[in-house]
């Protein structure tokens, strides 16, 4: 167990491979004795898959960028406070798949609303808090586009995920802003950051992650 709990994010665009690593980093961190704990954004919580659903699902609406900048928000607060604080303040490794970076890379680099804004209202509602590690999973955007389309063709029975609209089916041009706005926000925060070129292979992407995380790990005793 560690003394502290410990949050990791993973990021990245479509078809990073986000989903796959992250099960592995569960795993192992599960068969090494850690407490863990996997959840996603935006959700997390029944209250907060709720803002989801009104954000993904198809029958969701139109919002503008700051509307949903000020949704994801929101569910984030609940998420936070009553799911991934309390299972940190147990000890527990949390382990989150997308959380306030996507809201920057997808929100303000993709749509445009202003990185000041988003700055407050994370202050805001998020105070200092932060993951003590995020992985970057980065794709380039073509190759992502290829390989998240395979994986929407070879589904034939729809699960609620997949009745989920792909919330960003937008054009190429959408897809490289959001992997240069991932970078930027990488590049600014290194410490908190490990970008992973994710064109090397599975073993390879994990055995990077958990090279990472073991070391992460033991400084947080
Ligand atoms: P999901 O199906 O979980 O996508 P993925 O498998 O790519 O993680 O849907 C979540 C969508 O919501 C995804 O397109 C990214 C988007 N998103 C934002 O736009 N802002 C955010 O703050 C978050 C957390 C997600």
């Amino acid at each position: 167990m560690t003394a502290k709990g410990f949050f990791i994010s993973f990021e990245g665009g479509e078809g990073a491979g986000k989903t796959t690593q992250i099960k592995r980093l569960k795993d192992w961190l599960e068969s090494s004795g850690h407490a863990v704990i996997l959840t996603r954004e935006p959700g997390g919580t029944p209250e907060a898959e709720k803002i989801r659903d009104l954000l993904v699902k198809r029958d969701g609406g139109n919002w503008d960028g700051l509307t949903e900048l000020l949704l994801f928000f929101a569910a984030r607060r609940h998420h936070v406070e009553t799911l991934i604080k309390p299972a940190m303040a147990e000890g527990k490794v949390v382990i989150c798949d997308r959380f306030a970076d996507s809201t920057e890379a997808y929100q303000c680099f993709g749509h445009g609303v202003s990185t000041d804004i988003y700055a407050q209202i994370k202050t805001i509602v998020l105070g200092d808090f932060a993951p003590n590690l995020t992985f970057l999973l980065d794709v380039p955007v073509n190759i992502g586009l290829k390989r998240s389309k395979r994986v929407n063709d070879s589904t034939t029975v729809l699960s609620d995920a997949e009745v989920e609209d792909r919330f960003e089916r937008l054009d190429v041009s959408f897809h490289e802003k959001l992997r240069q706005g991932f970078l930027t926000i990488a590049a600014r925060e290194t410490n908190r950051f490990k970008v992973i070129d994710a064109l090397q292979s599975l073993d390879e992407i994990t055995t990077c992650i958990e090279n990472a995380v073991n070391d992460r790990l033991q400084d947080n005793v």
